[in-house]
């Protein structure tokens, strides 16, 4: 075997064609024996098994630890293998599916019975989404399977977005990593439920709500907007009510634009170094020079959403590796993909700073 191993998981480079073939090959021949295997998508890294085989999906809990009542995400390669998993499919979902995928957007239906309850955490609606990554792609056509794959992280730590991060979390547990690179998109993808109208948004992610509504032509009902305490109305989506992509140095989030925005943040800066932490900021290109000699990790530029959702996983594990002891990350606009980052940073956090 060509591939490295660590702490006994197997890295499953693809360098080659020929390397890619035999990786494909392996990575497929676990799945179809119950075994678990990290795979590369576009939003972030999943951690993947046989969706209709509840001892191999009770393993994905088992190693990351996850409430039993967060159910998964099904991995499919077409519109037909939604009809082996669906019982219904309407017909926004056909619009949609074939508007946004492969791509970062999930669909709530309703399930058939053969999808095993422990998939779906026993609710009677699956989620489904075809990915983008080719690797993916190719290992649901080879292996003919439809892979549940939540993001391949220990349960409340920030999303893997490379393979080495899902090695960091969970090398020793898990029987292989496929590495198809760093995931594009990084973070999770849209999870929009359709089993009411109008449809209910109920994760922010890879595709935004304004481009479901100009897909659908209708309102979409934002089942994640925040109330003025930072707090979700109701759980509508189980993911929902947990604290997740938790750095191990507390975050404190700064809300807000402009002056007032940067005054809160250079405050807090000061109060934090006075008691003698180290400080890691996550800010934007520009507010990177009023923050010289710190710890400062950037999310780009701050007119661009999509380079910071690409960063932001990324440099939250690299603050906590570079020895910050406190966080401070700079809130963005909630408009377009800023709404999948604000998502992400609100649950990171331990408090909310409005300015
Ligand atoms: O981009 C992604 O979606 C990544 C990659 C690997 O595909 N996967 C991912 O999975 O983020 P996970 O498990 O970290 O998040 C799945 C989310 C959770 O918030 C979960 O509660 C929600 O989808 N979900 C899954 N099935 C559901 C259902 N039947 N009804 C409502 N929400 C559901
Ligand atoms: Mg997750």
């Amino acid at each position: 075997m060509p591939w490295e191993r660590v702490k006994n998981t197997v890295l499953l480079t693809a360098t080659s064609p020929q390397l890619e073939r035999d990786a494909l090959q392996y990575a497929c021949r676990l799945l179809q024996e119950g075994s678990l295997v990290a795979i590369p998508t576009e939003t972030v890294y999943g951690l993947g098994a046989d969706a209709l085989n509840p001892k191999a999906v009770e393993r994905i809990f088992q190693v990351k630890g996850r409430p039993a009542d967060n159910p998964l995400i099904v991995h499919v390669g077409s519109l037909e293998q939604v009809e082996t998993l669906a019982a219904e499919i309407p017909g926004r979902a056909v619009r949609l599916a074939r508007h946004f995928w492969p791509g970062p957007l999930t669909l709530v239906l309703p399930k058939l019975d053969r999808v095993p309850d422990i998939t779906t955490a026993g609710l009677s609606s699956v989620a489904i989404r075809m990915p983008a990554h080719p690797l993916a792609l190719k290992l649901i056509d080879v292996s003919g399977l439809s892979i549940a794959a939540p993001s391949a992280n220990l349960s409340g730590r920030p999303s893997p977005t490379r393979a080495e991060h899902v090695l960091e979390d969970l090398a020793g547990r898990i029987e292989a990593v496929l590495d198809g690179g760093p995931c594009p998109v990084g973070v999770e993808s849209t999870v929009l439920s359709l089993l009411a109208e109008p449809p209910v948004l109920l994760r922010p992610g890879g595709v935004t709500l304004e481009q479901l509504e100009a897909a659908l032509e209708e309102r979409i009902i934002d089942g994640t907007a925040p109330l003025d305490h930072g707090e979700i109305s109701k759980p509508l989506s189980p993911g929902m009510k947990y604290r997740h992509y938790a750095t191990e140095a507390p975050l404190y989030l700064v809300e807000g634009q402009g002056e007032r925005q940067l005054k809160q943040m250079l405050g807090l800066c000061e109060g934090f170094q006075v008691q003698g932490r180290k400080v890691g900021l996550l800010v934007t290109d520009e507010t990177v020079p009023f923050f010289p000699r710190l710890l400062v990790e950037s999310l780009g530029s701050r007119n661009n959403p999509p380079a910071a959702a690409a960063q932001l996983f990324q440099a939250l594990r690299r603050l906590d590796a570079r020895g910050a002891e406190v966080i401070i990350a700079e809130g963005l606009e909630d408009r377009d993909l800023g709404r999948a980052v604000m998502n992400r940073l609100r649950k990171a956090a331990v408090e909310i700073i409005k300015s």
